[in-house]
């Protein structure tokens, strides 16, 4: 259903501390590893999202024992390999492409064909970047040689350790090899480009055995297979990358004040915070604190007096991949012209991101120069003077980044805004809209 949100005025400045909607990554990966421990594991503040219920029903499906609570999670899991469930299994990973790539690196082994199927969105995605290394271990897919949800995946008893040279920075393929290769006899070596580690650090913490080398933008990782994984435990922080559109809100706005409570600022995920600050932000870590091998800090943001444009160091690409929209929002009320590199793989997120935020742009009076790869975007500091028209957004593939960049824009910048399908926001952050409203911003659902 087609949920639609108008906004007629700019949100009033305030000065407010908020708590956002838990890390996606983590409540996702704490799920599927607590299926493979031998015993009951819990978690408290797991994401109720779209993406992480998802993840529930197909590990039911899958035969695990799943309680899920107001507050909390419990997932007994039976151990590597335990899944219980008959022939013709279908598994619907809906719009998110982190469970759909990590669940199927847990299936390698099993002995009849599972069916994987996603929305529309996640049926356009690429699947060769997981196939390809899963083959090599020795698992099947069908039909051959197609690449997309839907898919057939069949396992075989008989594995092999790979070695994988993975170039994308993609922390979804790398965690789709480390969790296969729990199930491969011997050691896997993975040369990953640097992306988000949680995989990595939550294996250390279960004493999974992992060596990791760092070497400029690259990790060597091992993993060796390992049968008995004790229980996962955790307190699920909140999530940097739903902090940053209300990051993004207050530099924006006048005269306000956030503080954004117990976020997950590792440093693979914090790469917007840096871009931010070097466009003129004072964003702060306050209260910084270390729980699990993660770091944990409060967020405090003001609005900008002044913002400057960036070329964008490519090195901060992978820990900023999802902020990107937003950031491309600051750059086109900022002074001077920002440029972006090396970003296709925008266009392989829940929608074409590169794509479609720059059109939004262009809708706005912004001007872009744009390629496969990089954006160039024309600031403008008066932007919020000039916009006066009616905006519609829709037809984005219900891109849950799409329409909160677009509410932003709506509550900084002004205009009439008609923006359909609010109720993406489900997949990944349900409170969104009470938090704007919570901050004075006003809306018409
Ligand atoms: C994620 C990895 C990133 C990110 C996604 C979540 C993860 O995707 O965009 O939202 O939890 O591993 P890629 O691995 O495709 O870069």
């Amino acid at each position: 259903m087609d949920k639609i949100i108008w906004i007629e005025k700019k949100i009033n400045n305030y000065n407010k501390k908020i708590l956002v909607d838990s890390d996606k990554s983590l409540s996702i990966r704490w799920a599927l590893l607590a299926s493979q421990a031998i015993g009951l594991s819990k978690a408290n503040n797991l994401l109720k999202s779209e993406d992480v219920l998802s993840t529930l029903n197909c590990l039911k499906k899958l035969g695990v024992k799943v309680v899920l609570k107001k507050n909390s999670c419990e997932i007994l899991g039976n151990g590597l390999n335990s899944f219980k469930y008959k022939k013709n299994l279908v598994l619907n990973t809906g719009n998110s492409g982190t469970l759909a790539r990590l669940l199927i690196a847990l299936l390698i082994r099993s002995p009849y064909k599972i069916k994987i199927t996603g929305d529309k969105s996640l049926s356009k995605r690429d699947f060769l970047r997981v196939i390809e290394p899963l083959k090599k271990f020795g698992a099947n897919f069908y039909p051959k040689n197609k690449t997309t949800l839907p898919l057939f995946i069949r396992g075989n008893n008989y594995l092999r350790p790979i070695k994988y040279h993975e170039k994308k920075g993609s922390a979804q393929v790398k965690s789709c090899i480390m969790l296969a290769a729990l199930n491969a006899p011997g050691i896997t070596k993975i040369i990953a480009k640097k992306s988000r580690n949680h995989t990595e650090i939550l294996y250390k913490y279960l004493n999974i055995p992992i060596k990791i080398k760092k070497k400029k933008n690259l990790s060597l990782i091992e993993v060796k297979s390992k049968i008995d994984i004790k229980p996962l435990n955790y307190n699920i922080p909140s999530d940097i990358s739903s902090s940053a559109f209300f990051i993004a809100l207050t530099l924006l706005s006048k005269k306000s004040n956030l503080i954004i409570k117990n976020v997950n600022i590792n440093e693979t995920r914090a790469g917007s915070i840096i871009i931010l600050n070097k466009m003129g932000a004072k964003i702060k870590f306050k209260n910084k604190r270390s729980y699990k091998g993660e770091k944990i800090a409060d967020i405090h943001v003001k609005s900008a007096k002044s913002l400057k444009h960036i070329k964008c160091p490519t090195k901060y690409n992978t820990s900023a991949i999802d902020e990107f929209l937003i950031i491309f929002l600051v750059a086109a009320k900022s002074k001077g012209v920002s440029y972006f590199s090396n970003l296709s793989e925008l266009n392989q997120k829940e929608s074409q991101r590169l794509k479609l935020g720059s059109k939004i742009l262009n809708m706005i009076g912004v001007k872009t120069k744009l390629t496969d790869h990089s954006i160039k975007i024309y600031g403008n500091p008066n932007l919020n003077l000039n916009l006066n028209k009616n905006y519609v957004i829709k037809n984005y593939f219900k891109d849950h980044r799409i329409f909160m960049m677009s509410t932003i824009a709506a509550l900084t910048l002004g205009g009439k805004w008609k923006i359909h399908n609010s109720e993406s926001i489900k997949t990944s952050f349900p409170s969104f809209l009470k938090l704007i409203k919570y901050l004075g911003g006003k809306y018409i659902q």
